[in-house]
């Protein structure tokens, strides 16, 4: 494994100027108006893809962003890893707050800072770095390798599913490996066992047919924009428990094991607290932070709007108003069925004043890996050799899709390595991704492949 290692130091100043290429290409998979950025990147990725040595490189088309496929199959009756990853990146305002452009990536206090930088582009950089590595210095890999890497991760995923299906045999592999977790602490290698899932929707409020004189009409007709405030008010008590009936239904309970387990991990809530700015934190009564972030669902309004938000003042009852709602989900929770019983909830508290509309948008499953798994006992030697550190065990709060479909679709068990701590600033301005990470993890993919030839 030397040359291999060696390889990634001495090369380390192109790999940072290869890697600022990638970042400079605008993949922002939300905004319709860089479609063609976005397929540009997916180009960009199969040549990079053919430049590091992989093989039967395609840009998939899919009803959306495509998807970038490579392989290197030359090492018969060993074990096939499928490296997934997405290129595709969160839009970038409030651009204001930038310290430089987000597509112009620049390297300061041993970051690199652009959009993307972390989530996903340098992790899946580095993975590709890894590959490199081995081929140059050894003309092979340990073992066969695929790359499945997406451009509608930050949108939900929608058309990956059909993917997967439609390439059962393209996509065929024994394990899948993943860097797109956070790291539970800087320089703190982590294996991450746990994901939630996610249900998104909208509502929409009507009441009267265009917006009232407040002065006119205001006493006698309902305001869709209070109705609506009431309503997303109901969803939670006062001990932030959410009131949907059922929606705890299926969510597993926590072993005392487990809870044992993330109590022993390094949490500093002081810390927690300064890095999100706020005096006091607050959630479901009975649970840490920890085990509410990862291991409990949760219902958040993330937008709510309607009626006059201008300057000045104007005497209203406006005619209608909207809210973004999502859950975040937990093992075993179906984000269909939370969506039912959201709209079922919300239809049964609105009163008759108003009409309501219920629109779903994007989910996705949680999933979990157990832990046992000889791949994940792989992955934590590679983390081990690759950072020098013991890793440990985590779950997350955020969403990959796609993970739950690898498990449930095709019936591959996930390594989540995720290598970005939290203060990477990931869907942030001046998201970065250390230096040090990216050799480390680098270093670790390069490992990980000996580990699984060796494992199975
Ligand atoms: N890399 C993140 C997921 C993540 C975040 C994992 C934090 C672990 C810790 C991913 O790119 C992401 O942002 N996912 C979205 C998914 C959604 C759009 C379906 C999320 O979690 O909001
Ligand atoms: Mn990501
Ligand atoms: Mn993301």
């Amino acid at each position: 494994m030397e040359p291999v290692i060696e390889y990634l130091e001495q090369n380390q100043p192109r790999f940072l100027g290869e890697l600022a290429e990638f970042l400079r290409i605008p993949s922002i998979s939300a905004s319709p108006e860089h479609r063609a950025e976005v397929a540009r990147c997916a180009h960009w990725l199969a040549d990079e893809l053919r430049r590091v040595g992989l093989e039967h490189v395609q840009v998939l088309a899919t009803p959306g962003h495509p998807v970038v496929y490579a392989d290197w199959l030359h090492a018969p009756g060993r074990p096939t890893a499928l490296v997934y990853g997405h290129y595709d990146v969160q839009p970038v305002d409030p651009l204001h707050e930038w310290q430089s452009p987000p597509f112009e990536p620049v390297i300061h206090a041993g970051s690199i800072f652009a959009r993307g930088a972390s989530d996903d582009k340098g992790q899946v950089f580095m993975h590709l770095k890894a590959v490199e590595a081995h081929l140059r210095t050894q003309g092979r890999l340990p073992l066969n390798l695929k790359v499945l890497l997406e451009g509608e991760e930050e949108i939900g995923s929608g058309h990956l599913d059909a993917l997967l299906e439609a390439q059962r045999d393209l996509l065929a592999a024994d394990v899948v490996v993943v860097s797109d977790t956070a790291m539970f602490a800087p320089a703190l290698p982590s294996i991450c066992y746990g994901l939630r899932g996610l249900a998104y929707c909208q509502v929409e409020v009507r009441g009267p047919a265009t917006d009232l004189h407040s002065g006119s009409y205001g006493g006698a007709v309902a305001n869709p924009l209070e109705v609506l405030a009431k309503l997303v008010a109901a969803l939670k008590d006062d001990q932030a428990r959410i009131t949907v009936p059922g929606f705890y239904d299926d969510v597993r309970p926590l072993s005392p094991e487990e809870r044992a387990a993330l109590a022993r991990l390094p949490f500093d809530e002081p810390r927690f607290k300064a890095e999100v700015g706020v005096e006091a934190l607050q959630g479901e009564a009975g649970y840490t932070t920890l085990e509410r972030i990862w291991t409990r669902p949760t219902l958040e309004l993330n937008g709510m709007w309607g009626g006059f938000t201008g300057e000045g003042s104007k005497t209203i009852i406006p005619a209608r108003a909207w809210a973004k709602l999502s859950c975040r989900l937990v093992p075993d929770q179906d984000p269909e069925r939370v969506l039912d019983l959201l709209e079922r909830h919300l239809r049964a508290l609105c009163p008759r004043t108003v009409q309501l509309t219920f629109t779903r948008m994007h989910g996705g499953k949680p999933s979990l890996t157990p832990l046992d798994h000889p791949a994940v006992q792989a992955a934590f030697r590679a983390l081990e050799r690759g950072f020098g550190t013991r890793p440990v065990f985590i779950r997350a709060g955020g969403s990959i899709p796609v993970v739950a479909s690898f498990q449930q679709l095709l019936g591959l068990p996930v390594v989540l390595m995720g290598v970005a701590p939290h203060d990477d600033h990931a869907h942030a301005p001046n998201e970065r991704f250390g230096i040090e990470n990216l050799m480390g993890g680098a270093r670790s993919a390069a490992y990980l492949w000996q580990e699984l030839a060796s494992a199975e």
